[in-house]
């Protein structure tokens, strides 16, 4: 039998990661930040969120050298009040900026129930998912916003003006259950998913977007040309327009269709983004807390399935087996992946990734 055009392949996470982390410090990222970028990149794969995953790297250099992103830029906080901070990017990648103010919530929450940070003049950050867990590993609920560049006409609009702007939460977990994480794009599906068939050669459902006449299309390129829709009509169009007004009109960063895109190398992103934390012991205990989340989780994982259904997951779980399995197994990506990858590592003088034994 012929082996397949595009076969899959498996990278251990800790190489990955150092991968991910040579060709950023090679670009002139930080040692302090490249791991911070590594990290949410990685996390993205292990998570089976491969359109926001390290195959965004070649991306994120062509911006560097394209000079519409600054690699050496360092994140500032600023106080407002003592719950409230804001970050300003200075145009850095959107990691470390994002790790720097939920850092920030994190803290201002253990202290004072609540913290709320705002984030301006910064870049994508990837999945949203990795600073949801980044309050929860540390106990705290979260929210978690940005904005985008236009993708989504809002309801009964014809082009693109609003952004695929994921809206995410998360709260940990008690003995008993898993953790909750919400991240979805306000669309049918995240327009990363549309990269990620791009890339691997794929169709896709032609519900996700219509083409540039206004059709719908079950080809990649065409749907990058046209509109993404908007999930649930009016409903997904007005959470869309939510992440704008959190994220980019009160921050001072760009919004109303002014953020530029990952992929457009014309100027810089200027993303705006919002996050807060909160202590999960402000009104009931915090073992009630945890007891209270054991009881939500095993209501909903143990309702009573339609026909045809196997299992019911709480948000974010089915991403969690996911990891759990890479974690052991590897993360899959396809020869092409790993070639447009170790493109890029040989244009910086970085070594190849390294491949887990077949
Ligand atoms: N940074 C950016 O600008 C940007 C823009 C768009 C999307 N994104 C990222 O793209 C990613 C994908 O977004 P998406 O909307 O396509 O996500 P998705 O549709 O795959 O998942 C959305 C949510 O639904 C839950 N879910 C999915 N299937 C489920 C099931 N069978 N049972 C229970 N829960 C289930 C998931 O756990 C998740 O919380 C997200 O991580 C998002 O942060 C980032």
């Amino acid at each position: 039998m012929a082996a397949p055009a595009n076969p899959i392949l498996r990278v251990g996470h800790e190489n990955a990661h150092a991968f991910v982390v040579a060709m950023l410090e090679a670009s002139g990222v930080s040692s302090k930040n490249a791991p911070i970028i590594a990290n949410g990149l990685v996390q993205a794969d292990l998570r089976g969120v491969e359109s926001h995953g390290v195959n965004r790297i070649p991306s994120y250099l062509a911006r560097i050298r394209n000079d519409v992103l600054d690699p050496k830029a360092e994140p500032t906080l600023t106080e407002v009040t003592p719950v409230v901070a804001q970050v300003d990017g200075h145009n850095g990648f959107g990691f470390p900026a994002a790790h720097l103010g939920m850092g920030a919530a994190i803290d201002m929450a253990r202290t004072f129930g609540i913290g709320m940070v705002s984030v301006k003049h910064s870049n994508h950050f990837g999945m949203s998912a990795w600073i949801v867990r980044q309050a929860v590993d540390a106990g705290f609920l979260s929210l978690v916003f940005t904005n985008s560049s236009p993708a989504l006409p809002v309801y009964g609009g014809k082009s693109q003006l609003m952004g695929v702007s994921p809206i995410a939460c998360g709260a940990p977990s008690g003995e008993n259950s898993k953790p909750f994480i919400l991240d979805m794009a306000p669309s049918v599906a995240a327009r990363g998913k549309i990269y990620k068939a791009l890339r691997r050669q794929e169709k896709i459902p032609s519900d996700w977007a219509l083409d540039s006449h206004g059709n719908p299309t079950d080809d990649p390129q065409e749907a990058l040309r046209g509109v993404m829709l908007p999930m649930g009509g009016p409903k997904g169009s007005a959470l869309a327009i939510m992440m704008d007004v959190f994220s980019g009109v009160l921050s001072g960063s760009a919004f109303a269709g002014a953020v530029t895109g990952p992929y457009d190398m014309s100027k810089p992103g200027d993303v705006g983004h919002f996050f807060v934390a909160i202590k999960p012991d402000l009104f009931v205990s915090l073992q009630d807390f945890k007891e209270r989340m054991d009881v939500l989780y095993q209501r909903v994982v143990g309702s009573e399935k339609m026909p045809g259904v196997e299992r019911i997951y709480f948000p974010g779980e089915i991403e969690q087996l996911t990891e759990e399995k890479r974690l052991k197994e590897g993360i899959p990506y396809v020869q092409d992946e790993i070639d447009a990858l170790n493109a890029e590592a040989e244009k910086l003088g970085v070594a190849k990734i390294r491949l887990m034994p077949n």
